[in-house]
């Protein structure tokens, strides 16, 4: 028999295509879907290359019902990740609509083609930005949530959608996962986080800071209520992310139903923190310079990871000074990303 065929949705982005591998690697078979909005289709070759097959893959926008329709209606899938979305905070603010619209249009059409065609297990791709600014640290599952910005309502209002929809029916097996801070990159180097124009995360932009393309990095206020005043995240290594999804699947599919899970390490770490721990895993200088708050930016955010080892049996294991190293790789060997 077949092993069971995994749709991702945005499935050339940074965190799906790490976990295209992951699920290659567990045995599963991979339909990967991407309309390349922010991504590049190189991804592919890449994937190529390191899981040894040509990746199945159809370009298509998971807001256009039938072209989804067509890609279900090809052969049985057993479970979606569904990673498409827009993602950029300031972005969104900018453009609301753009971002209501793609990200919630984009998830009513691949949850109806799941219906029409009996697939009814899902992994979704949500975040820490749901807990807003978060009373209690580490933050558990069970915290308030709230959002602060357009992109962290479609969020929200995503994980409402699946709520309701697994309420209504619980033949529904939906894991939302809440990403905290995805860094680093596979340790070949061959695929990673490609953001287009200047990079809005702090690791994308020490990685250009550390190679010349850009002259210093601006740390967003050094009098956070924090150890060093600089803010603190919870930085986790994407392959471990992956991993994550893995682990999030194998549970839907064993039946044991639902859950909501943060998939963080638990530890927090400073911008300055990270600047070292960079600058020793790389061996080159990363200039900054203190720069005013960013609006919008909270002091600290960092998970309790516990429910995800409980449940799921995953627990990340790679340290800050790995993510380093493979953030440095992939920017050492693609200075260009994957367009240049
Ligand atoms: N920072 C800088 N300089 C920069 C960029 C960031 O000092 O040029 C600082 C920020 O102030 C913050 C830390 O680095 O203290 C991390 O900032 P990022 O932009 O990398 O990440 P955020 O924590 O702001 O946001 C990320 C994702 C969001 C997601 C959130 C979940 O970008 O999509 O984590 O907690 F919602």
């Amino acid at each position: 028999m077949n092993p069971p065929l995994i749709l991702l949705t945005g499935a050339t982005g940074f965190i799906a295509s790490h976990t295209w591998l992951a699920l290659q690697a567990a045995g599963y078979r991979v339909l990967g879907i991407d309309n390349f909005s922010n991504s590049s289709p190189e991804v592919l070759t890449r994937l190529k290359t390191l899981g040894g097959m040509t990746p199945d893959f159809i370009r298509a926008d998971v807001c256009d019902a039938a072209a989804i329709d067509t890609v279900f209606a090809r052969e049985p899938i057993a479970a979606v990740v569904h990673f498409a979305a827009f993602k950029a905070v300031g972005e969104s603010a900018a453009k609301p609509l753009a971002y209501y619209a793609n990200n919630l249009s984009g998830l009513f059409t691949v949850c109806q083609a799941m219906e029409r065609h009996h697939c009814q297990a899902l992994v979704f791709s949500s975040s820490a930005t749901v807990y807003g600014k978060p009373e209690q640290l580490p933050i558990r599952e069970d915290a308030a949530l709230s959002a602060t910005n357009p992109y962290g309502a479609t969020k929200l209002m995503s994980e409402t959608v699946l709520r309701d929809l697994q309420a209504a029916d619980p033949s529904w097996a939906i894991a939302t996962l809440r990403y905290f801070n995805p860094v680093g990159a596979h340790e070949s180097g061959l695929i990673g986080e490609d953001p287009r124009g200047t990079p809005n995360n702090v690791m994308p932009f020490i990685s250009q800071v550390a190679i010349g393309k850009r002259a210093r990095l601006s740390i967003f206020g050094n009098d956070y209520d924090t150890a060093d005043g600089t803010g603190v995240r919870d930085y986790i290594h994407v392959s471990d992310l992956a991993e994550g999804h893995v682990a999030a699947l194998r549970y839907l599919l064993a039946g044991k139903g639902s859950i909501v899970a943060n998939l963080g390490t638990g530890q927090g770490s400073s911008v300055l923190e990270l600047v070292r721990a960079f600058e020793q895993a790389s061996g080159r200088s990363v200039p900054f310079e203190i720069a005013p708050r960013r609006p919008g930016d909270i002091d600290a955010c960092y998970a309790d990871p516990a429910r995800a080892h409980e449940l799921l049996g995953w627990r990340a294991t790679r340290d800050l000074q790995t993510m380093c190293a493979d953030s440095w790789r992939w920017q050492n060997l693609n200075p260009n990303g994957l367009a240049g």
